[in-house]
């Protein structure tokens, strides 16, 4: 797969391990993309920072995405929560959709997000 670009984004220990963080990044229209990224370890893992509920970003506090225990991301506006390995909602209005998962990956502890390749 080639990688078209990457917008080197943060660095890995600026994400609290277990935690998230969100992001804006050049988007493949010349715009901006709204990012969470959350870390487990050295792995990390993102998604559009868009609700499939309304549209709206999923933080109203910068980089509180996630639950008390940290288990589920949460929407802010209206509460649908969904799993941090792919993102799919298990409760909440939009229960069974998704959040978008965007390419991201760590390279000498510099996170890169690849908004124009979609991880799928
Ligand atoms: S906008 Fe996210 S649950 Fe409604």
């Amino acid at each position: 797969m080639d990688v078209l670009f990457e917008s080197p984004a943060c660095r890995l220990d600026e994400i609290p391990d277990g935690g998230a963080k969100g992001l804006v990044v050049p988007d493949p229209d010349g715009g901006a993309l709204r990012v969470i990224v959350l870390r487990r370890g050295d792995r990390v893992l993102a998604y559009r920072n868009r609700c499939p509920h309304r549209g709206t970003p999923l933080d109203l506090r910068p980089d509180d995405f996630l639950d008390r225990d940290g288990r589920y991301i949460v929407c802010a506006t209206h509460g649908a929560m969904f799993r941090p390995e792919d993102g799919y909602c298990i409760a909440g209005p939009c229960a069974g959709d998704a959040l978008t998962p965007i390419a991201v990956r760590v390279e000498n502890g510099v996170v890169l997000v690849d908004p124009f390749e979609p991880e799928l």
